[in-house]
């Protein structure tokens, strides 16, 4: 039998990249159903290309629409094809509507579901994504949390002790892997002609930042007064969503941000470990300047990867200007010698172990 995977942005490529590959480095066959939620070479094909994955096996080409018909779309696609492959395991990872649906579709036709990244809470129920990660672990029959403050957050709501699997995160097995080819690989620092700490970064793309002008306005204005005080630039690969928000709000973008397109993920890993500060409402970019060592400052009112926080690698600093500033100024200069909260590196290999018909050993009966 083989195991599934079902996929659909950006960071589900890059997190579960570690899993697939463990699977193979085990002789276990993947099938990789892809939503097509991402669908933009630089959201999406550049990451199979950049990590060495094989094309998916199917895309369902669901590509962007409203929550429910999006979901909905992927939900018909997935069940379909899983009737088709009958997997041992489907595996899904975060917390979109991708992963949503993935798990959903698995859970009703009463295949095992593996969610990779589990038990994170923000406690916001105004994020699309709080509502997927509630359910999705509810459903899910194997849970990796990466951290014991996530696991804890699972057994609070209930969920039974032998389905929780504390791992790290498998972004720590993707950076540790890729990190040496991105320092010597990427040109991107002398592509846009910036300098090794002379500039800061900014990602934002989420809904409740870039969907609400006033706050789109008040966190672009905040980056670039914090970075205006220690004289950087700041360069912001824009999300295609943030992109149109732009546009159709006709924000003036602060003459110290400098756009760019979204960037392939070694040279994103490149100008993450080589800024200054880094400032962001991702969730993927908080748990990489950790791993990194490089300071954060999260423009959000709460995070559900406190421990980056606790460790004094991110400052969550709200979206407005003057807590921005404050935050800024609080975190330039660390030295980042803090460790990592997510893990040594091996959460793939823990996950698999943790599925007894996927682990070391086991392996090759499943496959046979
Ligand atoms: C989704 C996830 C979010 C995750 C993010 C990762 C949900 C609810 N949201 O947000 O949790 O942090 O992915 O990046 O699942 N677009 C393109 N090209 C693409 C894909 C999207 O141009 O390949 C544009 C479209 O205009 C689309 C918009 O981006 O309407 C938003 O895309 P969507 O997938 O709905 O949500 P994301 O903001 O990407
Ligand atoms: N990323 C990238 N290029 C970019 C911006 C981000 O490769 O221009 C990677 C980044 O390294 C991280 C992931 O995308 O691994 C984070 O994804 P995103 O911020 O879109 O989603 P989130 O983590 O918030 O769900």
């Amino acid at each position: 039998s083989t195991v599934g995977f079902v996929l659909g942005t950006r960071p589900e490529i890059i997190k579960l990249a570690p899993v697939i590959q463990e699977c193979h480095r085990r002789g276990i066959d993947t099938h990789v159903i892809h939503t097509g939620q991402h669908y933009s070479d630089s959201l999406d094909a550049v990451f199979f290309r950049q990590l060495g994955l094989s094309p998916p096996d199917t895309n369902l080409e669901v590509g962007s629409d409203d929550h429910g018909a999006q979901t909905g779309a992927m939900l018909a696609g997935i069940e379909a094809e899983l009737h088709d492959v009958e997997p041992a395991v489907v595996f899904v990872q975060g917390d979109t509507n991708s992963t949503l649906a993935g798990a959903l579709a698995g859970s009703k036709m009463d295949i095992d579901v593996a969610h990779v990244e589990a038990g994170l809470r923000s406690f916001d129920d105004d994020m699309p994504e709080e509502t997927n990660r509630v359910i999705i672990d509810h459903i899910s029959d194997h849970l990796f949390p990466p951290t014991e403050e996530t696991a804890a957050l699972l057994r609070n709501e209930g969920i039974p002790e032998d389905r929780i699997t504390v791992t790290g995160n498998t972004i720590v097995d993707a950076v540790q892997t890729y990190d040496d080819r991105a320092a010597s690989e990427s040109q991107i620092l002398s592509e846009l002609g910036v300098t090794e700490g002379q500039f800061d970064l900014l990602t934002a793309h989420r809904a409740e930042t870039v969907d609400d002008r006033d706050a789109f306005e008040r966190i672009l204005s905040g980056v670039s007064r914090a970075s205006a005080q220690a004289d950087r630039e700041v360069i912001y690969p824009i999300h295609p969503r943030a992109e149109d928000r732009l546009e159709e709000f006709g924000i003036a973008v602060p003459d110290r941000v400098r756009l760019v397109e979204p960037l392939g993920f070694f040279d994103f890993l490149r100008l993450e470990s080589t800024a200054d500060v880094v400032f962001t409402d991702s969730g993927g970019v908080q748990e990489e300047t950790s791993i990194l060592g490089t300071p954060c400052v999260t423009l959000r009112y709460g995070t559900e990867r406190p421990e980056t926080a606790f460790v004094g690698a991110n400052c969550v600093a709200g979206r407005e200007p003057s807590g921005i500033v404050a935050a800024a100024a609080q975190m330039r200069g660390k030295a980042g010698d803090w460790t990592t909260p997510f893990g040594d590196g091996n959460a793939a290999v823990q996950i698999l172990d943790a599925i007894p018909k996927l682990a070391v050993g086991e392996a090759v009966t499943a496959t046979e």
